[in-house]
């Protein structure tokens, strides 16, 4: 189906995004044109699952659609035992606080907000081991993603296994620009720990559109179907979160997937606390059947080069008009390069939350912060400085026009060129989880 855009004048801009204490989380929809804010729940189902939510068995228990899901999720993906929760978070949840004793160590490539946080909480520390490549906005490296294993082995040697209950590896990193991490790597990282007995949880949020990276990028790969890398990547994991909002094409859904029975059954007892039962998750019955077959679509090899090529197409039109991104151009979205972009600013002034604000100004379309804001505060109240000071400018998938891609580079180039004018922000409400969401700002 087609939605409405709404078209806006400077000044309704202008009172909005003061309304919103310039940030983009707190305005309403109704008063964005192009929304680019994520494309978490924001893509458009097909007819085939829009047939499927016709299809929905309500019952409290023991749901066709649930058996549906299970079967999709060992048949596409591999795993052994399925809990359906409402979202990603969800899962994070109940794994962090079945895994994570207080002291524990969770090395990662790369934090994500809300996965960290769930570590943090059930009082574990995470502690970064992605290449240092992946921190740099210029390096071109086809799989910035990767694993650092000399960073890993410090932490294993510091901590002793026995601290770490698993090592938590996102497919296709969504802090780093949505940048994939090679098969190669996962397979050493396999070898690395069964030597030291430490589990691989996968966030496999957007693990199909890492198969297709692999696919382009490595050797031995290019002949093989995105279906087949995307079974091979969770083969070397012992378990997996997702959300199944971005690549499985729902507006709403999530699982834990595990091949360990012990987890399960303790899985299946907390998700009846936290969730609902364990055939339903906090879902209704087609939600899952809409997953089952969005995560059958993800798969299909011409849906990600159209998904990725859309993404490709506007990166490039934005480097057409010096427009400093993230490079290589990622899987999920552009990430504009505030650093570079507003360089007259201290990270303290929050250059990237300034830079959306001023895109949406400019006009109507929504970005998020991906820098200072989002990295949060450390669990003594430090700031993180994270050296990646972004915008994301997300693509949902199958929602918008190349023509829409369009007039979001044009009207980026217009901010550039008046950059020099822009001045930054201060905080003036600061929540104390996951800030990025709900804090409010006023310019310098
Ligand atoms: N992991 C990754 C890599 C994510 O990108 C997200 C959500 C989650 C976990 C949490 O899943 O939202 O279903 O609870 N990312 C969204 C985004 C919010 O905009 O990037 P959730």
């Amino acid at each position: 189906m087609v939605e409405l855009l709404k078209m806006t004048t400077r000044a309704q801009r202008l009172r909005a995004i003061k309304e919103a204490g310039f940030n983009t989380f707190l305005l309403k929809s109704e008063d964005v044109y192009i929304d680019l804010l994520t494309d978490s729940g924001t893509s458009a189902m097909s007819d085939r699952q829009w047939a499927g939510l016709m299809m929905g068995d309500e019952a409290y228990a023991g749901s066709r659609n649930f058996y549906r899901l299970e079967k999709a999720v060992q048949q596409y993906y591999g795993y052994k035992y399925l809990i359906p929760t409402h979202q990603g978070r969800g899962a994070e949840n109940i794994i962090s606080k079945i895994l994570i004793k207080p002291g524990d160590v969770v090395p990662g490539n790369m934090y994500f907000t809300t996965t960290r946080l769930h570590q943090e909480l059930a009082g574990g520390t995470f502690a970064d081991i992605i290449i240092d490549e992946a921190h740099d906005p210029m390096s071109e490296h086809p799989f910035k993603g990767n694993v650092d294993f000399e960073k890993l082995d410090r932490i294993v040697k510091q901590h002793g296994a026995a601290k770490i209950p698993y090592i938590s590896i996102a497919t296709n990193v969504n802090m780093a620009g949505g940048q994939p991490i090679s098969m190669a790597n996962l397979r050493q990282l396999r070898e690395y720990t069964h030597q030291h007995g430490i589990r691989i949880i996968h966030d496999m949020t957007r693990v199909a559109e890492n198969a297709y990276f692999i696919q382009q990028r490595e050797e031995g790969y290019k002949k093989r179907r995105i279906r087949d890398i995307v079974k091979e990547i969770c083969s070397y994991t012992d378990g997996a979160t997702m959300s199944a909002k971005k690549d499985a094409l729902v507006n709403i859904g999530g699982f834990l997937a595990t091949n360990e029975w012990d987890v399960f059954e303790e899985a299946r007892n907390m998700v009846v606390v936290y969730e609902g039962l364990h055939t339903y998750g906090g879902l209704a019955g087609r939600d899952m059947e809409a997953m089952a077959i969005g995560i059958e679509e993800s798969l299909d090899d011409n849906h990600m080069g159209a998904r990725v090529g859309q993404v490709e197409y506007l990166g490039h039109k934005m480097e057409s008009y010096d427009i400093p991104i993230v490079r290589p151009i990622g899987g999920h979205g552009i990430f504009v390069d505030a650093r570079r972009f507003l360089p007259h600013l201290t990270q303290d002034e929050f250059p990237a939350q300034t830079l959306s604000a001023e895109v949406y100004l400019e006009s109507g379309i929504r970005t998020m912060e991906r820098g200072i804001v989002s990295a949060g505060r450390k669990a003594d109240g430090e700031n993180y400085y994270p050296k990646l000071e972004l915008v994301r400018f997300t693509i949902p998938r199958r929602v918008y026009t190349q023509a829409h891609m369009d007039v979001v580079a044009e009207a980026t180039q217009a901010v550039l060129k008046r950059r020099n004018r822009i001045k930054g922000m201060k905080m003036v409400y600061e929540p104390k989880y996951l800030r990025f969401f709900q804090a409010r700002f006023e310019r310098l």
